[in-house]
């Protein structure tokens, strides 16, 4: 799993985990920050953690390749994004071609990029949510596994938006990686 802060979405597939709902072991956190209070739950639930920071990279490609050779000996079969505030790059996408996942705080293709549940306030929609998606070159735009609707209610503020899409996103979020991986066992 790669994240960048919080990891309340990593808590919830560890939690998912830890009680049977999702049959799947998570091999490695990395995180692009080292202050990313998610590092702190996975070493919690006793999960490898590792930082690829960019600034240790000379470019933005050798960074990800970095996360490709950590994720190598584990033999991953998905990659999930929890919170990770950067753009995957082509090491990785070519390395894990449809394997990577994403959520995103938005009933996309409505309101991709940065400050979803701000952009849904100021658009004025009535209904918002959560989106997981297939990652793909293009930002917050690939394949979409599955998304969850919430009411934007009267006076909702960035906050009470994103606390109510945040429930959607880990409930749906494990969900879709058991869904994805059992898709992937039955078809090998
Ligand atoms: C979530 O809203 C997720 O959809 C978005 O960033 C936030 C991360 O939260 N990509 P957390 O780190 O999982 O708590």
């Amino acid at each position: 799993m790669l994240v960048s802060g919080r990891g309340s979405n990593l808590q919830s597939i560890i939690d998912a985990i830890a009680e049977g709902r999702l049959d799947a072991s998570i091999a490695i956190v990395i995180s692009n920050r080292v202050d990313a209070a998610a590092l702190n739950r996975a070493k919690d639930a006793g999960i490898e953690t590792a930082c690829v920071l960019p600034a240790s990279y000379p470019d933005r490609q050798a960074c990800d390749q970095a996360m490709v050779d950590l994720l190598r000996p584990s033999d991953v079969e998905l990659v999930c994004l929890a919170g990770y505030m950067q753009p995957v790059r082509k090491p990785m996408l070519a390395a894990f071609p449809n394997r990577i996942l994403n959520i995103h705080p938005s009933l996309l293709p409505a309101f991709p990029g940065l400050h979803a549940q701000q952009q849904a306030l100021d658009y004025g929609v009535k209904v918002a949510g959560a989106t997981v998606h297939m990652v793909t070159a293009k930002i917050d735009a690939g394949p979409i596994l599955a998304q969850a609707a919430v009411p934007v209610l009267p006076g909702d503020t960035v906050d009470t938006l994103s606390a109510r899409i945040l429930v959607e996103e880990h409930r749906i979020y494990p969900e879709t990686i058991s869904r994805v991986l059992a898709d992937a066992g039955a078809s090998r």
